[in-house]
């Protein structure tokens, strides 16, 4: 039989209070209660804000998983994306993962965060744990330093140049997207753009790049600063201004492969030289047949 945490540390205090009576007559001082609160607090927390999703026992199987894709963590499935560390599901309660279901909980008290993440880390690591391979896709993103957002819709994106055209992702359907966020004031982000415009010259009519800049509102400012390292390359803004929100761009360059189908293929921060071989393979293989 298994005995829940608290219970068991009801018994164990109980047992120290008897014996402190027994033993000489006097009554020892009482165990210090330092675990107790977050006992109860992980599982409840747990259970009024994971369980929807990721079920009681954290097997990704709750009421709401249905229709969630990608679906939520079994979290004693491995791999995951990051590790089953403590840090690394604080990381993801307070940040959450872009272009999933999983939200940010930062707004929930700081106690509140240390116990689900102590009991979410207890459901990772305390039972068997199984193993699946990551598919092919996933293992070509995660070598170029991707993360996979396979088969999740990508954000809206409405982009304007400086010849005041306005571009839709739907007007690259059939081709692999890439959207490269970039920054006039971002040195490598504007270093990269030559390369990327030799790759979308390799793969004319397949591959769409989308630079977008993020700290301009004027698409011909944007476009100076472009066409002093790649000419003829096309500089764009978001026209509603949300475009590095809606797709959490949270450092410069950020990088988002959108397939052919218009699903989200997956996502990446930093800048990367797009000549090496994981970044080239990757592109590759979801360019259209
Ligand atoms: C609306 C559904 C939903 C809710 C509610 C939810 N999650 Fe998630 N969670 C997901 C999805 C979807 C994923 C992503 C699975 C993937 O990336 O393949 C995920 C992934 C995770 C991961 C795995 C990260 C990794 O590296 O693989 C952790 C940890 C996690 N959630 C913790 C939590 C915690 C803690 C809560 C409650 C405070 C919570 N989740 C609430 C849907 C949800």
């Amino acid at each position: 039989m298994k005995v829940s945490f608290p219970v068991a540390a009801a018994g164990v205090v109980a047992a120290t209070l008897a014996v402190g009576w027994v033993v000489g007559g006097r009554l020892r001082p009482p165990a210090e209660p330092a675990p107790a609160p977050l006992s109860y607090r992980g599982p409840m927390v747990y259970q009024t804000y994971c369980a929807s999703c990721h079920g009681p026992d954290g097997r990704g199987d709750g009421a709401a998983a249905a229709e969630l894709r990608p679906p939520p963590r079994d979290f004693a499935a491995r791999p995951w994306r990051t590790e089953p560390t403590p840090d690394a599901i604080r990381r993801v309660t307070v940040e959450g993962i872009p272009g999933t279901g999983m939200a940010s909980f930062r707004t929930l008290p700081a106690a509140d965060i240390d116990a689900v993440v102590a009991h979410v880390h207890r459901l990772a690591t305390a039972g068997p744990v199984t193993t699946k391979s990551p598919s092919a896709d996933e293992k070509a993103l995660a070598d170029a330093g991707f993360v996979s957002l396979l088969g999740t819709a990508p954000p809206p994106l409405a982009l304007t140049d400086a010849a005041g055209r306005s571009v839709r992702l739907k007007d690259h359907a059939g081709k692999l997207v890439l959207i490269h966020f970039w920054g006039t004031g971002c040195t490598h982000c504007i270093k990269e753009v030559p390369a990327l415009t030799a790759l979308e010259r390799r793969h004319a009519g397949r591959l769409a790049v989308l630079h977008v800049c993020t700290d301009e509102d004027d698409p011909a400012a944007a476009q100076t600063v472009l066409d002093r390292v790649a000419p003829g390359t096309t500089a764009f803004v978001e026209e509603t201004g949300l475009g590095a929100a809606r797709y959490e761009v949270q450092s410069l360059p950020t990088v988002w492969l959108v397939a052919p189908d218009g699903t989200a293929v997956g996502r990446a921060a930093g800048a990367r030289d797009w000549a090496a071989d994981p970044q080239a393979k990757l592109v590759e293989r979801f360019l259209p047949k």
